[in-house]
């Protein structure tokens, strides 16, 4: 077992780049490799979980090239993906299991997937029965709720889905589908999650729309056409240095290039809700997302209460906000986000007791928590659950515990955040 130390911070100052967005990265790969001709990527993200994306497409007959700035997909069309001739791992990632679930269900041909151990645990019914309603042949363990999930590729109808969670993994597992089906896919959920596959589908080419009463349409049968497409950096990691940079005492960076598309600035909202110093400069739109430079400065915080719409604008942010939360003065509560429960870990359970080893006052709630923010807190030896995004939350936390904070098995920071420590050590005045 690898362990990282992380000593109470001296300031962060100077300007950095944050690697690209995990969730577009992922979307580019699948999206291009379906697409008539050839796609090139830039700031692609090379984090664990999408290079298990490029080499599912790859098992599945795709031409991608890594080269050191850009990736090239040499588009396979629609129907001219292979069977791959083993079982598929998507490692660690939910988003590449639920999108090829969907992007497999309509395929002619046999794919099993499957996962690391924690993969191996997430619900899959989420997709499984809705691609079942559009005629899929999906079996798995536990009813074809737990992976592997073994997909024979079969012609699919088109339907209207009104989804109970608003997940865009969901929507976009159903988009996917829908793209080969018979006919035209909607999609309905509770309130707009991410709209990445939503922007892309549009750029290239599908035969798609976003409707008047808030669903997602697409016909099926239309080929896509290959887009260049440059990565937005990922708001997601810009968090863990947005929350640094406002606890940590005399700190002011610039986070240049972050996206921000409005179903993704949850955290921004939350934290200047919070009263954090926050300014978005230099607004642009690159590739069809929008991207601005993120400017902070240290300042004092107070508690919130977050529930509703703000939870899927910020769903993979709540574990840095209760970081945030316990340097806060007064009280934080965090409602209606069972879904942290389903993510690479039960990340209501593994932020609440990783805060509490450093004497953070924080109770786990069913569907949140509350914390009692002010109180000192002091390092210790904490538990990463081998999550990424508990991993760097806890080194947030502890650049502002008093001593030295001990964390296990850091290296999964690889999965969103490769370089994520050295960057951090590189901007420590
Ligand atoms: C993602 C969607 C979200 C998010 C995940 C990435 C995506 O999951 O938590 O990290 O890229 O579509 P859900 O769709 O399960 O909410």
């Amino acid at each position: 077992m690898n362990n990282i130390t992380i000593k109470a911070g001296s300031p962060l100052k100077g300007e950095i780049e944050i690697p690209g967005d995990k969730s577009i990265s992922h979307r580019a790969i699948i999206l291009a490799s379906i697409a008539e001709g050839t796609s090139r990527i830039t700031n692609f993200l090379t984090g664990e979980d999408c290079i298990s994306t490029i080499s599912i497409m790859r098992a599945a007959g795709v031409k991608i090239e890594m080269a050191e700035d850009y990736v090239t997909v040499s588009g396979s069309s629609l129907f001219g993906l292979k069977e791959p001739e083993d079982v598929v791992d998507a490692g660690n990632s939910g988003t590449t299991t639920r999108l090829l679930a969907g992007l497999f269900a309509s395929q002619n041909f046999f794919t099993v997937i499957t996962g690391d151990r924690y993969l191996r645990k997430r619900p899959m019914n989420r997709v499984v029965e809705p691609l079942r309603s559009m005629g899929a042949s999906i079996n798995g363990r536990d009813g074809g709720n737990k992976l592997p999930l073994a997909i024979c590729g079969t012609k699919l109808q088109g339907i209207t889905y009104h989804s109970p969670i608003s997940s865009a993994q969901v929507k976009s597992s159903i988009l996917l589908a829908g793209l080969s089906a018979d006919g035209t896919t909607t999609v309905y959920e509770p309130t707009l999650s991410r709209d990445h596959s939503e922007r892309m589908l549009v750029a290239m080419g599908a035969k798609a729309k976003r409707l008047e009463d808030g669903g997602f349409s697409v016909e099926g049968g239309f080929s896509l056409s290959a887009v260049d497409i440059e990565v937005p950096g990922d708001i997601s990691s810009a968090a863990f240095f947005i929350v640094a940079a406002l606890i940590v005492e005399g700190s002011e960076i610039v986070l240049k290039a972050v996206g921000v598309n409005p179903a993704r600035t949850g955290i921004i909202d939350i934290l200047l809700a919070m009263g954090g110093d926050i300014k978005l400069e230099n607004k642009r739109d690159v590739a069809g997302e929008p991207v601005a430079d993120i400017v902070v400065k240290s300042g004092p915080l107070k508690g919130v209460e977050i529930a509703g719409d703000l939870i899927p604008r910020a769903i993979d942010e709540l574990p840095v906000v209760a970081v945030a939360a316990a340097f806060a003065e007064g009280t934080t509560v965090v409602r209606e986000a069972k879904e942290l429960r389903v993510k690479e870990s039960d990340r209501i359970s593994a932020i609440t007791s990783e805060l509490k080893k450093l004497g953070a006052d924080i109770q786990e709630r069913e569907d949140g928590f509350v914390v009692e923010g002010g109180k000192p807190l002091s390092g210790a030896v904490v538990g990463s659950f081998d999550d990424h995004r508990i991993a760097m939350s806890m080194t947030v936390a502890a650049l502002k515990a008093s001593g030295e904070t001990s964390i296990s098995d850091p290296e999964c920071v690889n999965i969103s955040f490769p370089g994520f420590f050295n960057l951090l050590k590189s901007i420590q005045r």
